[in-house]
């Protein structure tokens, strides 16, 4: 195909706008794949995209399309929706010169459509607004309109509107792509350069598929290769596009083109997103220096089973390559033994690593109540110099270091949108003061909704921020946000001792101003867990000396079998059935035995 009938693009918009459904349509106008009345979401390929409905990577695939008397190639990258993903998206961008801006007629503009819009610009790219979901009772089209016209400055008229559940006026944009866009403005004759764009190992033929765009000259099989990154050779095996559903081989890739190579990679690793592939011993200048995505909340991950550990690691190394969003770190814990310390884009995304590993793996794991990496600047030169710097990055509790040497804590913030029904704006603001939000600006952005701009803390929105947001603007709130770096703050180790015993595992970084509350649900969720004892217990959470929370586990009296046993049932019938098992699994802690149980519960607490 030569580059003119060459047409690279993107679908972006706010979740559940209805991008996978236009998906479905354009590839089925275009003969890809065949009619059908269902919501096939053909690009969501992974298992855990379907049964979660959510795209988490981006995955491309190209269509034919005959338009007067010419076909065109018109390859579609699809783009995540989420928050979470928000790195994801900015790199299938970089493969693609356009985009089809997705808004919902009932929704209209979404914080999410603002921030992929933003992203689109940054990359110079031409974008076709489209108005989707005009069947619904509740669309308002026109109000729609001047939406995108007022906060994007695309004209009304060159607004489509569709129903891509009926495929309403979708062929129309079909017909936009090819006269609106541009082609790409590559050129063959020019040294060779790939952009990699996404890699993933393909389990049936056991190698890594990488996905590129071709910017300059043309690549085969049999090509010798090499990262501008990591300086390694390859020699290309493969060269092809996606069509669905499978790959389909071609002679070569010509600058335009987005498809895949295969090369005698021996990991995932060796593709990194964002490198530039070249011919070996020609000289060409990266296309793109690449931000690593960088993991916002971590939590430790643990083997159920402490002798699983091998497979349990191979299982999470397996994952991992899949997705370059995640950073592993191993560590170890006395209830627990050896483990990972993981660190994701968001919560979200921890939830479906932690699901994938179990439905593609079985693997059953215990994971540890996720957190954000806080910084500290420590004093004295021999401290320095056995941390290796004076300023730390820590996300685990145990690794922070000594009160005494620390001079001062820094935490992540970020610079967060949220856009709600101007009537629930008094109280998104107040549960941003109460998350130590700084509202930097407000504004409306139509007669009915306010976009509120935040500083907030990062640990502050990384749990249940979203769900709150929904739940007090009836679910039309929308969030939004970016990395802020780091910013001075007062942040604390809580202990949790048992009969002034540290329990090493239960300790927590917070703010100063939250380790009161956070402390007495731990020392209480722990009571709930742990069996009466020979002398009293005596649970406590602290920051420095300070006592935060305290809670007390009586003694056994005399008569305290007939009281315990006589009286709850369903206690009894927990300790028979242990007793049964005859494998609960005790911690002594302080002479005290800790059932493994109550540690896990406490670290899944809310
Ligand atoms: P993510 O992949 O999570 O970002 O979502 P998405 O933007 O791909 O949305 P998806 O295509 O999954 O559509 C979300 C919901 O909207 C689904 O229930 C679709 O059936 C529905 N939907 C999509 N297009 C239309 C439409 O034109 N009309 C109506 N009524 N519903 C639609």
């Amino acid at each position: 195909y030569e580059t003119p009938l060459i047409r690279n693009f993107c679908i972006i918009a706010h979740v559940d706008h209805g991008k996978s459904t236009l998906a479905d349509r354009l590839l089925e106008l275009t003969g890809t794949i065949p009619k059908s009345k269902e919501n096939r979401q053909v690009l969501d390929k992974l298992e855990v995209e379907r049964q979660r409905g959510i795209t988490v990577k981006a995955a491309a695939v190209s269509m034919f399309y005959p338009y007067q008397n010419q076909t065109y190639l018109l390859n579609l990258i699809d783009t995540p929706g989420h928050v979470d993903f928000s790195t994801e998206v900015a790199r299938s961008l970089s493969a693609c010169q356009s985009a089809i801006l997705l808004v919902d007629a009932a929704q209209g503009i979404q914080a999410q459509t603002v921030a992929n819009f933003l992203l689109a610009c940054d990359s110079f790219m031409e974008v076709i607004a489209v108005i989707n979901k005009i069947d619904l009772k509740e669309a308002k089209v026109e109000r729609t309109i001047r939406q995108i016209e007022s906060e994007f400055g695309l004209p009304a008229k060159n607004i489509i509107q569709v129903s891509a559940k009926h495929g309403t006026n979708c062929d129309k944009i079909l017909e936009e792509i090819v006269k609106q866009l541009p082609p790409p403005n590559y050129s063959r004759t020019k040294p060779l350069r790939l952009f990699v764009f996404d890699s993933a190992f393909a389990p049936n033929i056991n190698s890594t598929v990488i996905n590129v765009a071709v910017t300059d000259g043309i690549v085969r099989a049999g090509d010798k290769i090499a990262s501008k990154l990591s300086g390694k050779n390859y020699t290309v095996l493969e060269t092809g596009i996606f069509t669905y559903p499978d790959r389909v081989k071609t002679d070569a890739l010509y600058a335009g083109h987005v498809g895949y190579i295969i090369c005698d990679t021996k990991h995932v690793q060796d593709a990194v997103v964002g490198d530039t592939f070249h011919h070996q011993g020609v000289n060409v200048e990266p296309l793109q220096t690449f931000k690593v995505p960088k993991p916002m909340v971590f939590a430790g991950f643990f083997p159920f089973e402490e002798a699983q550990y091998n497979v349990f690691e191979q299982s999470i190394e397996r994952l991992a390559l899949n997705d370059t969003g995640v950073r592993i770190i191993p560590t170890s814990n006395p209830a627990f033994g050896k483990g990972m310390r993981i660190g994701f884009l968001g919560l979200l995304h921890m939830e479906i690593f932690n699901q994938r590993l179990q439905s593609e793996f079985a693997q059953q794991v215990i994971t540890t109540f996720p957190g954000v990496a806080y910084q500290c600047r420590i004093v004295g030169k021999d401290n320095i110099k056995d941390y290796g710097s004076d300023l730390l990055t820590i996300s685990d509790p145990l690794k922070w270091p000594d009160t005494n040497i620390i001079r001062e804590t820094l935490e992540p913030i970020v610079f967060g949108q949220i856009l709600t029904p101007t009537q629930f704006a008094p109280i998104v603001k107040i549960i941003c003061d109460e998350r130590r939000g700084d509202l930097i600006e407000e504004y409306c952005i139509d007669e009915k909704r306010t976009l509120l701009k935040y500083k907030l803390p990062l640990a502050e929105i990384v749990y249940d921020f979203f769900d709150q947001l929904k739940q007090i603007t009836s679910g039309y709130g929308t969030f939004d946000y970016e990395d802020g770096g780091y910013e001075k703050s007062n942040i604390v180790k809580m202990r949790i001792c048992i009969n002034q015993e540290d329990i090493d595992e239960l300790s927590v970084l917070c703010h100063a101003k939250r380790a009161q509350v956070v402390g007495k649900e731990i020392v209480t969720k722990l009571k709930e867990n742990i069996d009466r004892q020979q002398y009293a217990v005596k649970i406590e959470a602290k920051v420095h000396a300070t006592v935060l929370a305290r809670q007390n586990i009586p003694p056994y009296k005399k008569d305290v079998g007939a009281k315990l046993y006589g009286g709850d049932k369903t206690r009894l019938m927990k300790l028979l059935k242990r007793q049964e098992e005859g494998k609960e699994r005790m911690r002594s802690i302080a002479n005290i035995q800790v059932p493994r149980d109550a540690i896990i519960a406490v670290l899944k607490r809310k």
